[in-house]
């Protein structure tokens, strides 16, 4: 490693999750205090064998959107969208976070029939509302959501696997990323430009394994800019949740080169340590 993490990037962890071994009376736990939440209550989110169980990963995405929640409140989103929603965690603390007083409106995605269904349980238990859509990424809903989404956040199957055994739609579908991690996140990657509006932003977490530095170029030579949110290491893996967002300084000629540019936003150095890790 011959350049160090620029930590100004790495954002300390803002949120512990509150974790219950009761997780019977459901009802009794929904009081006021519940409902004022900033992120959703780990005892309310509804669990299914099938369903990935909100873990490490998702904490850290809802932790990058609260530390980033002052902008968020700014940008005035009309339209949050969660590609892959699980157990609904994500989303309904998305929900809470930003509230539905002034006509957000959430929008969640899963391929697995059984997240839907855990996540709707999820929502309800909160005491918030998201459409709820079974469906592979935004598929049937490209033209509804074309230059919509304002906030757009996805927690993908990330785990190196074989070909084989992506695209299923039970639990598997939660980690199995085929070849660096990254299948399922390509896809989502040519389609967030469509889908996002001008001021939207996208927020994706990802491993080392997945090559982030190589994401961020790909979304570079589509005019986004990026940056590191929060990141969580083990000695075997960093996992990073990054933010992007339109920047015309970020478009570029290029492409199939393996340096980017640099730009006003783009701080290379931060991602040096993917490179030489
Ligand atoms: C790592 S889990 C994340 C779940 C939840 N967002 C969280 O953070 O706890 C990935 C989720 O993506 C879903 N998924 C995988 N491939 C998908 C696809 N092509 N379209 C929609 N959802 C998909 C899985 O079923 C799973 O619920």
């Amino acid at each position: 490693m011959d350049e160090a993490v620029d930590v100004e990037a790495l954002v300390a962890p803002v949120h512990t999750p509150q974790v219950s071994s009761n997780h019977t009376k459901i009802q009794s736990l929904v009081s006021p205090s519940t409902l004022r939440r900033k992120s959703a209550d780990i005892r309310l989110v509804g669990c299914h064998s099938e369903v990935y169980e909100p873990c490490d990963d998702s904490f850290a995405l809802v932790d990058a959107l609260l530390a980033d929640r002052v902008h968020l409140e700014e940008v005035q989103p009309s339209l949050c969208l969660e590609l892959g929603c699980g157990s609904g965690y994500v989303i309904t603390s998305l929900a809470l976070m930003l509230g539905e007083g002034t006509g957000i409106q959430y929008l969640a995605t899963d391929i697995n029939s059984a997240a839907i269904e855990v996540t709707k349980k999820t929502l309800e238990a909160h005491g918030v509302h998201a459409e709820v859509i079974l469906t592979d990424l935004v598929s049937g809903l490209d033209k509804r959501l074309a230059g919509t989404v304002d906030v757009l956040v996805v927690n993908p199957p990330y785990v190196p696997t074989s070909e084989e055994e992506v695209g299923g739609d039970g639990i598997a579908a939660a980690w199995a990323g085929g070849e660096h991690g990254r299948t399922v996140i390509d896809r989502i990657l040519a389609i967030v430009d469509n889908l996002l509006s001008s001021k939207g932003w996208f927020y994706l977490v990802t491993l080392t394994a997945n090559k982030p530095s190589e994401i961020c170029l790909i979304m570079k030579q589509k005019g986004f800019a990026s940056r590191i949110i929060v990141q969580r290491s083990t000695e075997e893996e960093s996992l990073h949740v990054l933010k992007f967002w339109r920047d015309p300084l970020e478009i570029t000629t290029d492409i199939g080169t393996s340096q980017p540019h640099l730009s006003s936003t783009w701080r290379f150095s931060r991602l040096a340590f993917w490179k030489n890790s």
